[in-house]
């Protein structure tokens, strides 16, 4: 049978079931195991391991976590990079990497000034690996109690989420709402927005571009590959990377359409229709915010990766979805084309484009896949 009479089949499969009622089916197969870090954030016996408990909740490149943290005290510890966990291939400067765990920070100072502590951070205190990280520490956290305002965003920690969907085109975003995040921007960096309609028309043709650029390369395909986790079942065997989760997309699988070989197959079916639901969806795009720096030192890295949290979370609470778009910003090779066009149009000469997001309004997305903080504590 073809794959393309399978695939129609199993969708036919699923309208039945869908229609009998699947409720039931769609709730087990939610990898519950897989997203208790979300309950468990705000508990520890410790205010620095509190804290952490909501930092393993940060968004990072394909979800891969690459955290590891050694407890230093109960209000102390030092943050490392699992170099494991990076891309070589989509990332080769680690530049993504060091963003995440940027992401990770404030989301622990957040959290912590919640809780009453004012976190000191010391951003590469024995000093930066470049071009690429190297085992040196990525910050000293030490949590020092102090009074002060509570920080609205923290209000957004458990509700954030990546939004891949198609977003509302009937519904543009106001201007006054994304005026907000230009005053999230912090000294050496700035945060811009547009709903100009020949600029997000442009946004839209080149973040597309960019995205089928990626796929068709072999090396960042094949990291995007890895990360992927197909169903319930391989989830909570390894809650990183990127989750296809879902009564459709386990059914796909278990039929063989969804899998790793065919989704490195750029001619099967499976990927030709992976590549057009992100076309379209990538064609809703109805605002974008950027970020840029007019240096890219490691230490500006992690504050970007500090406001990218900030705006995020800002968002969530504004009820804006948010979706970053990273491929343009990429550093290898066959990305050159996509990478001037975004830095022509965005940022003036020799500034860095440090990370480029779409927004608008769509339907709530299920939270993605986190290690439990216990597995990413290290000298324990
Ligand atoms: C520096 C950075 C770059 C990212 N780039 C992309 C991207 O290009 N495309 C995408 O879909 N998600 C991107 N993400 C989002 C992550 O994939 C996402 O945070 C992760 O899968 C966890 O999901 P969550 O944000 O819903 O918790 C990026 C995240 C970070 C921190």
């Amino acid at each position: 049978m073809s794959t393309r009479r399978k695939f129609l089949l199993v969708l036919g499969g699923s309208a039945v079931i869908l229609a009998a009622g699947a409720a039931g089916f769609a709730l087990t197969r939610t990898p519950h195991a897989a997203l208790k870090p979300w309950r468990d954030a705000g508990t520890g016996d410790t205010a620095i391991v509190r804290a952490l408990s909501y930092a393993i909740l940060a968004p990072s490149p394909h979800n891969l976590q690459p955290w590891a943290v050694e407890l230093l005290g109960p209000e102390e510890a030092a943050l490392h990079c699992r170099l494991d966990r990076r891309l070589p291939a989509a990332d080769p400067f680690d530049r993504q990497t060091v963003i995440g765990l940027g992401c990770f920070l404030e989301t622990l100072r957040i959290a912590a000034r919640e809780a009453g502590y004012r976190a000191e951070i010391t951003p590469f205190p024995e000093g930066a690996g470049a071009p690429r990280l190297d085992a040196r520490p990525v910050a000293r956290i030490r949590l020092v109690a102090e009074a002060g305002e509570p920080d609205p965003l923290f209000a957004a920690i458990l509700e954030r989420r990546t939004n891949r969907g198609s977003f509302d085109t009937a519904r543009p975003v106001p201007a006054a709402t994304l005026d907000e995040f230009a005053r999230l921007s912090p000294a050496g960096a700035a945060v811009l927005t547009t709903t100009d309609a020949a600029t997000v028309a442009t946004l839209r043709d080149v973040t597309w571009r960019a995205f089928e650029t990626e796929m068709l390369t072999p090396a960042p395909l094949a990291e995007s590959n890895a990360a992927m986790r197909f169903g319930k079942a391989e989830i909570e065997a390894a809650p990183d990377g990127l989750a296809m989760s879902g009564a459709m997309l386990e059914a796909l699988s278990l039929a063989g359409i969804l899998s790793p070989a065919t989704m490195g197959d750029t001619g099967s079916f499976a990927f030709r229709s992976g590549l057009d639901m992100w076309k379209k969806a990538l064609s809703t795009s109805m605002a974008f915010l950027w970020i840029t720096t007019p240096v890219n030192d490691r230490a500006i890295q992690i504050a970007v990766g500090a406001v990218y949290m900030r705006a995020h979370l800002a968002a969530t609470l504004a009820g804006l979805a948010f979706h970053p778009l990273s491929q343009a910003l990429e550093e290898y090779p066959e990305m050159a084309g996509p990478y001037r066009e975004v830095h022509d149009l965005l940022a003036p000469p020799g500034h860095t484009v440090q990370m480029l997001v779409r927004l608008g309004y769509a339907p709530a997305v299920a939270p993605s896949p986190r290690w439990p903080l216990a597995e990413r504590m290290v000298g324990a």
